[in-house]
């Protein structure tokens, strides 16, 4: 039995129902917590959406538990130790979508530079009653300098979209990658500060882990440049909210694009969304057609494998395989 947490593209399902009984739940909002744990328990396969918590106690209690297969790239809602300790195989979706979400990461960065979102309200609100030579004036792209924390696939898509828009790229990670710098002609920083310092605009590309929740808080904010903006597209919890608001209120930074924010979704009446120089989208830098599309059919093929005995192809934890059920 495979459990499917919520409708998915039917070519996904199709899929699996070639190699197993399928149950879909049916809500077009996460099923709660335990509605999960209690449809998981009696399955071989998970295919989970990053709204899906996938706890400790949650794996522990299904037996018969092969793979969790997320539809996503990222796992931070799966608690991948405890799988791998009880030889549950953890599966996800790489590759397919980073250059769709370095697009809408750029999107943003363009959006929160050039005040589209605030001109596209002025318009339809009936306000745009001539040209006017000192409204709406944003922040140059082109040639300016990026900051990229976090230099994996979509950071370093990212990075390549800068270089087409004539813009000087650095960029901060744990590894420095001397082949990626020589190709795209970008340029390391050691600190994430140095980096701060220096960037027009930075975008977060890092996974969400305990060493990066709240990576941008108070004091990264504060050696950002008055005029930068800052683009998230990571996980909402990479950014210390509390101190975004403030820091956008006060004008300490220009402005920000955020298609990740923490809660997911944030209240209509937060703070954030009160403030005119910072555009939200809601978690959507995945989704185009074909990319969601590729995602539910490679979590479906993720478990497709594990469930004939092979490892997946996109097998986050394969020292599980040896441990396999
Ligand atoms: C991911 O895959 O982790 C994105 O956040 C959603 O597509």
């Amino acid at each position: 039995m495979v459990y499917v947490t919520r409708p998915i593209f039917t070519e996904a399902i199709e899929l699996l129902r070639q190699v197993a009984e399928v149950r879909v739940g049916q809500g077009d909002t996460p099923p709660p917590y335990d509605e999960v744990r209690q449809q998981a328990r009696d399955t071989d396969a998970v295919l989970s959406l990053l709204t899906e918590r996938i706890d400790a106690p949650l794996l522990e209690q299904c037996p018969g538990l092969k793979i969790v297969a997320n539809m996503a790239v990222g796992v931070d809602n799966i608690n991948v130790a405890a799988a791998t300790r009880l030889g549950i195989l953890v599966g996800n979706t790489p590759d397919v979508l980073t250059e769709t979400t370095a697009d809408l990461a750029f999107a943003l960065l363009l959006a929160a530079a050039r005040r589209i979102v605030e001109g596209d309200r002025f318009v339809r609100d009936g306000k745009w009653k001539t040209w006017s030579p000192m409204e709406f004036l944003g922040t140059d792209v082109w040639g300016a300098t990026l900051g990229i924390v976090g230099l994996g696939r979509i950071g370093q898509a990212v990075a390549r979209r800068g270089r087409g828009f004539a813009m000087q790229v650095l960029y901060h990670s744990r590894t420095r990658k001397l082949d990626v710098e020589e190709a795209l002609g970008i340029r390391f920083e050691p600190t994430l500060t140095s980096l701060l310092r220096q960037s027009d605009f930075v975008s977060l590309h890092v996974s969400l882990t305990q060493e990066t929740r709240h990576l941008i808080g108070r004091a990264q904010l504060a050696a950002m440049k008055p005029t930068a903006v800052l683009v998230n597209t990571a996980r909402g919890p990479v950014i210390d909210q509390d101190a975004l608001v403030e820091a956008l209120r006060t004008e300490q930074i220009a402005a920000a694009g955020l298609d990740v924010t923490e809660p997911e979704p944030i209240p209509a009446s937060h703070a954030l969304l009160q403030l005119p120089n910072v555009v939200v989208t809601p978690h959507i830098a995945s989704a185009s057609q074909a990319t969601r599309r590729q995602m539910a059919v490679i979590a479906a093929t993720n478990i497709v494998e594990a469930l004939q005995g092979r490892l997946p192809p996109h097998c986050l934890n394969p020292e599980a395989f040896g441990r396999r059920r």
